[in-house]
């Protein structure tokens, strides 16, 4: 289980010999899957530099409270509402004092007064400046539920002393930051799901396309985030914005879907097949806009499209596949004849028919169908639906 995946971190760096360590503690964020941020004191930049810090998040190192150009792009407030939680570390016995004292005259203590998620603070200093009476009065006002303390360790101090005030190892800070995330149903799981409709080319400017809006699709790649998974979505065109956290690719055409398809499926443990794929496209694209003339009728020679479901089942065989059913007679029939051609752990089946529940709506009504189970999901909005699919397919099929 992973239960940083997906989030989104700030990480404070402050000045200390310690802070070397925050390499390594950024690397371990990010093979946990979370996104990294750092933010810089001018003491911290005398210890490591802010391109090591840059070049290992991959993001812009924050620094400056009153740089215009830092305000405009990704500001003190920004920051704060951007981070799922904030970890200072190293954090110096100066840190402890603004935090304290609840100052904001510099990047650091005014994100962490603007912030309402959880700080964790890896003190890091001197023995005796940890034993002084000032610093445990400080500490003593950075309180749960908001700070969270982590360390220090005992030991070899760089200054050649022994004693209380040493960084705890990035290890141990991972996993306490960890803990405090709750783990989502699919925490850790990286789950691809196809949506939209495909696109097929007649000629330069026509299409063969279908009603799908995309909106089952999307929705359900938000539930699967919201649950922690690392969620990968192939859409053809539609008018949705990607959810948060959730990487998306455009394609148009059944054939791009399918490539994109393929190349993702290595790196994933579920896939959910949402997409109104085109079963038929044209044999052969026409290259100029076709005339009507003076035809009454007009032919169109179309071919099969692949079905990439039956495809990428019939090549994994141990890989958990959802389906989807888009029926307007004999739901239930067509639907578990689905379920066994294109060997499906799960078909969802909805009734295309009835325009409120169908392709464009808002709200959606289904039948969950397995080989051990069925579960109807009577008629609520889309995000409803998702989320008690997801939680379907936690319980049902990723825990077989
Ligand atoms: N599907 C696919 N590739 C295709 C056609 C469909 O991956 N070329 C997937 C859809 O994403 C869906 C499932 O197969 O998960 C069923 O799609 P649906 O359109 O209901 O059925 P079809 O298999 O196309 O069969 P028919 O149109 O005859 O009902």
């Amino acid at each position: 289980m992973n239960q940083l995946a997906n989030k989104q971190i700030l990480l404070c760096v402050t000045g200390g010999i310690a802070a070397y360590k925050a390499a390594e503690l950024i690397r371990l964020f990010k093979s946990s899957g979370s996104n990294v941020r750092v933010l810089m004191t001018e003491a911290a930049k005398e210890f490591i530099t802010p391109l090591t810090m840059q070049a290992l998040s991959g993001n812009e190192v924050h620094s400056d409270l009153l740089d215009p150009k830092a305000e405009s792009a990704m500001g003190h407030i920004e920051l704060a509402k951007w981070a799922d939680a904030i970890v200072i570390s190293p954090c110096s016995a100066d840190s402890l004092a603004k935090l304290a004292g609840g100052r904001g005259d510099d990047l650091m203590s005014a994100v962490c007064l603007a912030a309402d998620s959880k700080i964790f603070f890896a003190p890091a200093m001197n023995q005796a400046m940890w034993k002084d009476k000032r610093t445990k009065k400080n500490l003593a006002s950075l309180k749960l539920p908001i700070f969270i303390q982590i360390g220090p360790n005992e030991g070899d101090q760089a200054c050649g002393d022994i004693g209380p005030g040493r960084m705890s190892e990035p290890k141990e800070i991972i996993e306490i930051v960890g803990k405090e995330f709750s783990s989502g149903l699919l925490a850790g799981k990286k789950i691809l799901i196809t949506a939209g409709p495909t696109r097929e080319k007649i000629d330069p400017v026509r299409y063969i396309s279908n009603k799908s809006s995309g909106k089952m699709g999307f929705s359900l790649a938000k539930a699967a985030m919201e649950e922690s998974a690392i969620v990968q979505l192939i859409t053809g065109p539609v008018n949705l914005e990607t959810p948060e956290r959730v990487s998306r690719i455009n394609v148009e055409s059944a054939q791009e879907m399918c490539e994109k398809v393929i190349e993702s499926i290595p790196e994933i443990d579920l896939f959910i097949s949402t997409a109104a794929v085109s079963d038929f496209k044209m044999k052969d694209i026409k290259k100029n806009k076709i005339k009507k003339e003076d035809s009454k009728s007009f032919n169109l020679e179309l071919e099969k499209n692949e079905d990439i479901l039956k495809l990428v089942s019939k090549d994994n065989p141990e890989l958990k596949i959802v389906g989807f059913a888009a029926e307007t007679e004999n739901l239930i029939d067509n639907a578990k004849k689905k379920l066994i051609s294109k060997k499906l752990n799960l078909i969802v089946a909805n009734d295309v028919s009835d325009s409120s529940i169908g392709f464009d709506s808002d709200e959606n009504e289904v039948f969950l169908i397995s080989e051990k189970e069925e579960l109807k999901i009577a008629k609520t909005s889309k995000e409803k639906v998702s989320r008690k699919i997801i939680q379907f397919i936690s319980k049902n099929i990723l825990d077989d």
